[in-house]
């Protein structure tokens, strides 16, 4: 979700105001996602690298976040969205642990969407935490190194439980994909667009998935007769 900046300075206003607008497209973006066929969204709020922003800015994104789960949790829960969240969490203030683990818990058995959020979240950092608690099971004598597979790295990544990604999207106009799900994204299709993350409607997301339903997907094969 990039450009919420951009949109507000583009009007001359704050850039906390295009964050708020951009939780709002959120908002919009989840309740349509099932229409389009969607079970499972991730959503990447704020990354490893963000905390490098201006305090007034963390700190109004922090509650911002704060201020969503508390307003949407009983939305979520009757649309039947399971909530749940990736990065690492310790760096984030208490309550916000606490609103997250609680709308997580409360959200458990749904499943008509599957919806996480990235908060503190950094591809790089997520894989050196899975490394590390790999590295002490191999240390402590519980795990030998040839025992390793892909499947157990994918099951002690944050995204544990979740499928790999089909499709990625990135908004305005960036086309890098910034430490993003590298492991998990690995054979994900990637769509760039020019709008900016306050201006991306549902409708937007709709010609999006359309456009990917036409692509042919190979994962390194060939193509089936
Ligand atoms: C939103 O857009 C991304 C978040 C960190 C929430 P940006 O804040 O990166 O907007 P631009 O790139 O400055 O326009
Ligand atoms: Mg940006």
């Amino acid at each position: 979700m990039d450009g919420n900046g951009r949109w507000a300075t583009n009007r001359g206003w704050p850039r906390l105001v295009g964050h708020r607008k951009g939780a709002e497209r959120v908002k919009e973006i989840v309740r349509s996602a099932p229409d389009f066929g969607i079970r499972w969204l991730t959503v990447y709020a704020f990354s490893t690298e963000n905390w490098k922003r201006s305090t007034e800015e963390v700190l109004g994104l922090m509650s911002i976040f704060t201020r969503y789960i508390e307003r949407e949790a009983d939305r979520i829960a009757a649309d039947g969205v399971r909530m749940r969240f990736i990065g690492d969490r310790s760096r984030l203030d208490a309550k916000l642990q606490r609103l997250m683990e609680g709308i997580e818990a409360r959200t458990a058995g749904l499943t008509r969407l599957n919806l996480t959020v990235a908060i503190n979240y950094g591809g790089r950092d997520e894989i050196l935490r899975t490394v590390r608690a790999l590295a002490e099971d191999v240390a402590a004598g519980r795990l030998a190194p040839e025992a390793i597979t892909d499947a157990m790295i994918s099951q002690r990544l944050d995204t544990h439980g979740l499928p790999d990604p089909d499709l990625v999207i990135r908004t305005s106009g960036e086309t890098r994909t910034s430490n993003f799900l590298p492991w998990q994204a690995a054979y994900a299709e990637y769509e760039f667009t020019e709008m900016l993350w306050p201006d991306f409607t549902p409708a937007a997301l709709g010609e999006i998935v359309a456009r990917f339903g036409n692509r042919e997907r190979r994962f390194g094969g060939v193509i089936s007769a």
